[in-house]
């Protein structure tokens, strides 16, 4: 079936940024916050208004697509045939909700199980980071460039601390050697923000234990298209059907992490 990308992107583009809007109107409102799987996971009222629009814009627009959001609105996505949009409406909602910034509405578009088009956009900064496969990538109209090689010496790494202090998920002592080498360590609270910090050399990688498809759908799309290397922990290939680990860098720097530091991990 032919897909008409021009015109799915440009609707994609129009709706990203009005949502965004949306949420910044709502920054003077009381916010509704719960708790999902535990105390710290937290949802608001404006993550799961954020999703039903896109769900309300997509099936007006496209009634066939299909759409995977992380607050559970959109269908039951058990392939990739097809056009898949999935979509985190708030990545970062821990910031957003106690900090009003470092957090990004992020939406990766998948036909038939390939990554056409990566929004990411960074909503109180109105910079929408944008990419179709093949064309490039953009920072609002502005060309981001090609990923070059890094060291591990001068590498900035993003991880969060919780992998480096005793946890049920990882055998944490495995991470501290990359962590003493590496130049410095970030976290932002954002996978989308940090995957493209990533694609715009802010940072030269980012690993994390645990991701779902909707934190790093579009950032994928992006890192890939700059040259650089997106894979789990052991090297792996990504599936947008099931959770995983991640860890995406600059091209050269990530085979030398995944051989010197990762390779005898259990992830
Ligand atoms: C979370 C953020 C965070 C990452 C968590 C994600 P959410 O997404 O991306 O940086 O460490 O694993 O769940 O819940 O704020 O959309
Ligand atoms: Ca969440
Ligand atoms: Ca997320
Ligand atoms: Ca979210």
């Amino acid at each position: 079936m032919e897909y008409n990308l021009k015109e799915i992107d440009t609707y994609a583009k129009s709706w990203i940024k009005e949502a965004g809007e949306n949420i910044r109107a709502s920054f003077p409102k009381t916010l509704n916050v719960t708790s999902k799987s535990n105390p710290n996971d937290l949802v608001t009222d404006i993550d799961k208004g954020t999703e039903q629009y896109f769900i309300k814009k997509i099936k007006g627009a496209f009634p066939d697509h299909r759409i995977m959001g992380e607050e559970g609105y959109g269908d039951e996505v058990t392939s990739l045939s097809g056009v898949v949009w999935i979509i985190d409406p708030i990545d970062g909602t821990m910031n957003f909700v106690h900090q009003q910034r470092n957090f990004a509405i992020s939406i990766g578009i998948y036909i038939d199980g390939e990554g056409m088009i990566g929004l990411i956009y960074d909503v109180v900064h109105d910079e929408l980071y944008h990419c179709i496969k093949g064309k490039g990538v953009y920072l609002n109209e502005k060309s981001i460039p090609q990923l070059t090689e890094a060291k591990v010496s001068e590498a900035i790494l993003a991880l969060n601390a919780t992998w480096v202090a005793p946890n049920k998920r990882i055998d944490h002592e495995l991470l501290i050697p990359l962590v003493k080498a590496v130049r410095g360590t970030r976290s932002y609270g954002s996978a989308a923000m940090e995957m493209v910090y990533v694609a715009t050399g802010r940072i030269d990688a980012y690993m994390t234990p645990r991701l779902a498809p909707w934190d790093i759908a579009a950032g994928i799309i992006m890192i890939k298209e700059l040259g650089g290397e997106t894979t789990d922990l052991r090297g792996g290939e990504l599936d947008m059907l099931q959770q995983s680990s991640l860890f995406v860098s600059k091209p050269g720097l990530h085979g030398d992490i995944l051989k010197n530091y990762l390779k005898d991990g259990k992830w």
